[in-house]
């Protein structure tokens, strides 16, 4: 049986051929260390335990279908939250929730794209937006991040980007690869390309709580009530609840003309019924009260000392920089082109995975073209950090292609 056509151009790379090939080796008894994925509950960072007693407390009351944008307690801590942030117009009607941040990205961008219609998307990027695009008919263009100015986004390059077939931009900020945490001034710069071009703007802040050495998380919404934003988050991150797949997003900048674009968002929520009910009470408990990410993320923190002892491991091998992030769960490694010969970045994961029975992720598969990146996910404890990236140096030291 053929699959469709319009899958042939969707890629996922994070999740392909080297997962495959990871797959078949655990098949075969091997014990793989997973540095390619942030999920954090495996790695002992536990979802809260009052999130986890919510959802039991309510499973009884959560068996039929709720309403297609999802319970109204949630909807209403998630605009609180975003009014909090300083997006006074948020309403609960404004909000909407889903299974995951992923599945509201191909929603968002379902309801926007016809064929040909053509969305910005930072290189490197979160791989789903693009394939998602490319999935809705649409084409993902990429405007480029600079590695030497801390991962901003190139705002010459970003403008030079727009086209008459340009629809939206999407921002990841706190970045996911990079860990880069954008400034209010790049923000703004990037809003008032918008505002100037009328494109739609996809804010991914999955991690906006997740930011390091007091870097600053500005939400996007708040910085331009008049552009039509739609923001997203969720628990999968911040409240360590990846399997809950629970996410939201919540619209703003909107006028009257604007709203045919949510009418269709509201057809594919009421199309998908509504999103797993359970999980949905965990949102309200989530977003309120004590926020348990925050002795996570300062020194003696399990995130705080993870990203300081990988990031000086990884930066001393020989011939590997790293940008050290200020946000999100990830550092992305360059491995010098005068030190590593290196053409295909994915044959070079696979290497890693057969000889050190350690995954990582290719930079080429985050929509970067340069095949000389790596990402490594530091939610690992320490020591197990520290032993990756000392069987990763071996590795290299000898690596050829
Ligand atoms: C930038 C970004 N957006 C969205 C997601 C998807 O999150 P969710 O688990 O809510 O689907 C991820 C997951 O890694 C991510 O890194």
């Amino acid at each position: 049986m053929k699959q469709a056509q319009r899958l042939k151009s969707v890629r996922y790379d994070i999740r392909g051929p080297v997962l495959r090939r990871a797959q078949q080796m655990e098949e075969a008894g091997h014990r793989i260390l997973k540095l390619n994925i942030g999920n954090p509950a495996p790695w002992g960072l536990s979802t809260p335990e009052p999130i986890v007693a919510d959802v039991v407390y309510n499973l009884g009351a959560a068996q039929g279908y709720s309403d297609a944008r999802g319970i109204y307690s949630a909807r209403v801590a998630v605009a609180q939250y975003y009014q909090n942030q300083g997006v006074t117009s948020v309403q609960p009607d404004d909000v909407m929730l889903g299974n995951g941040v992923s599945e509201l990205i191909v929603m968002s961008l379902q309801a926007l794209l016809d064929t040909g219609d053509e969305v910005l998307v930072p290189s490197p990027d979160y791989p789903l937006w693009t394939g998602a695009v490319t999935l809705c008919g649409g084409r993902a263009v990429h405007y480029r991040c600079d590695e030497n100015a801390g991962w901003l986004p190139d705002l010459d390059h970003l403008a030079a980007q727009i086209t008459p077939h340009t629809r939206a931009m999407v921002i990841i900020n706190p970045n996911n690869p990079t860990g880069a945490v954008y400034s209010r001034q790049t923000l703004l710069d990037m809003l008032e390309l918008a505002r100037r071009h009328q494109l739609l703007v996809f804010a991914d802040e999955i991690y906006d709580k997740i930011v390091y050495d007091g870097a600053q998380h500005h939400t996007l919404a708040a910085l331009a009530p008049d552009v039509p934003i739609v923001s997203m988050g969720g628990l999968s991150k911040t409240y360590r609840a990846a399997g809950f797949r629970s996410g939201w997003l919540a619209v703003s900048g909107f006028t009257g003309r604007d709203t045919d674009y949510l009418d269709g968002l509201q057809l594919l929520a009421n199309m998908r019924l509504c999103p797993n009910v359970p999980a949905q009470h965990a949102v309200q408990t989530a977003l309120g009260g004590f926020q348990s990410i925050e002795p996570l993320i300062g020194p003696g923190g399990r995130l705080y000392e993870q990203r300081e002892r990988a990031w000086q491991e990884l930066t001393a091998i020989p011939g590997v920089d790293c940008v050290k992030p200020a946000g999100a769960l990830y550092l992305f490694a360059r491995l010098d082109p005068a030190v590593y010969k290196i053409h295909d970045d994915e044959r070079l994961v696979i290497d890693l995975l057969e000889q050190q029975q350690m995954l990582l992720s290719h930079g080429t598969s985050f929509n970067i073209d340069e095949p000389n990146y790596l990402r490594l996910v530091f939610l690992a404890p320490t020591d197990v950090l520290g032993d990756a990236i000392g069987r990763l140096g071996t590795f290299l030291s000898t690596y050829q292609q």
